[in-house]
């Protein structure tokens, strides 16, 4: 089996339109890959964080992400900051890494200009990744077209680390979900649902409570046409309704249209606002039972064995290789 590898940043709030375009999608990609999924802990570290709340945020998106499907028998599960040989890899690959290339990423100069005194870990924070998919072989690396650039950054230093010091990684490739659906902001369907967004109205959290994912969803900002059509660009509103209840219910966008053809807009959302508050309410069910479970503390230190051992020599091999060894 072919391993693949994804890691999330436990910043912002995990929404609903993270569950449509990339949990379910790494849903089903555990059943056909050897599946590694972390916590990028060290990476949210890049701009200060509250303490308490990010160490809250760790467990809480891990839980969340088991409670939606994540089946932690078919996906090595684990926390970064646990491997402490991942950020020493990441420093023996930034060896091979030239200045102008970590510079030259997008997400580098957007937010080093947002904040003048950004950190150097803003910078290395891409060979920081390099190291989270290098240390274990990964071949897939599902991600956001936002971090698409940093895959192939990756790849790019593994061939050069391999060009000079011989085979010692796999190039990985990205792995970007167009099958997912994107889900837009209820507030304002020209945008994404983001988890950082500003407008909280427009963003279902997995964490909201049933009577405020109803009142968002009642609250969605339609046209005024009133007839439940599909048409992303004339009707994102109501569009962005049903591509939600067609990815939650697994219905085809054709088969929604015909079931409420002739019924009104409030009604119809009043469907969608039970059909998703009944899908949070049941994850949430599942999250309470996890999130201070002991069997998640058995599920990381099992991850936290496992790819420490991997990463432990990888390291090994890297130092081997380049003379860095008694
Ligand atoms: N940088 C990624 C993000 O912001 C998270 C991440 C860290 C990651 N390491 C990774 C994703 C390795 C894939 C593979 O979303």
């Amino acid at each position: 089996m072919k391993r693949i590898l994804t890691g999330l940043k436990p910043t912002g709030d995990l929404t609903l339109g993270n569950y449509i375009g990339s949990i379910k999608q790494m849903i089903k990609l555990q059943d056909e890959y050897d599946s590694y999924i972390f916590v990028a802990d060290l990476h949210a570290l890049t701009i200060a964080q509250d303490p308490k709340l990010l160490k809250e945020r760790i467990r809480k998106f891990i839980a969340m992400y088991i409670a939606c499907g994540i089946d932690p028998k078919k996906n090595v599960i684990y926390i970064q900051s646990e491997n402490e040989f991942i950020p020493a890899i990441s420093y023996l690959l930034e060896c091979t890494t030239q200045y102008g290339e970590a510079s030259r990423m997008i997400q580098f100069k957007e937010k080093s200009k947002q904040n003048a005194n950004f950190s150097v870990s803003l910078l290395t924070y891409p060979i920081l990744m390099a190291a989270d998919i290098l240390y274990c072989d990964s071949v897939y690396v599902p991600v956001g077209i936002d971090q698409k650039q940093h895959v192939e950054l990756a790849r790019n230093i593994a061939t050069r680390f391999n060009n000079r010091y011989g085979e010692t990684f796999v190039l990985p490739e990205p792995l970007i979900s167009n099958v997912g659906t994107k889900i837009r902001d209820l507030k304002d369907p020209s945008k994404k649902m983001s988890k950082t967004e500003e407008n909280p109205q427009g963003v279902i959290s997995l964490f909201d409570s049933v009577d405020v994912v109803k009142s968002k969803i009642m609250k969605a900002t339609t046209d005024s046409d009133n007839t439940i059509k599909y048409d992303m660009e004339l009707k994102p509103g109501i569009s962005n309704l049903i591509n939600i209840l067609s990815s939650i219910e697994d219905k085809d966008i054709k088969d929604i249209e015909k079931e409420f053809n002739g019924v009104g807009y409030a009604e119809f959302k009043k469907h969608v606002a039970e059909v998703v508050s009944n899908f949070i309410s049941e994850i949430q069910e599942k999250y309470e039972k996890i999130l201070n479970s002991k069997e998640l503390d058995d599920i990381l230190n099992e991850g936290k064995e496992k790819t420490r051992k991997l990463a432990h020599d990888k390291y090994e091999i890297m130092k081997e290789k380049m003379g860095v060894i008694r």
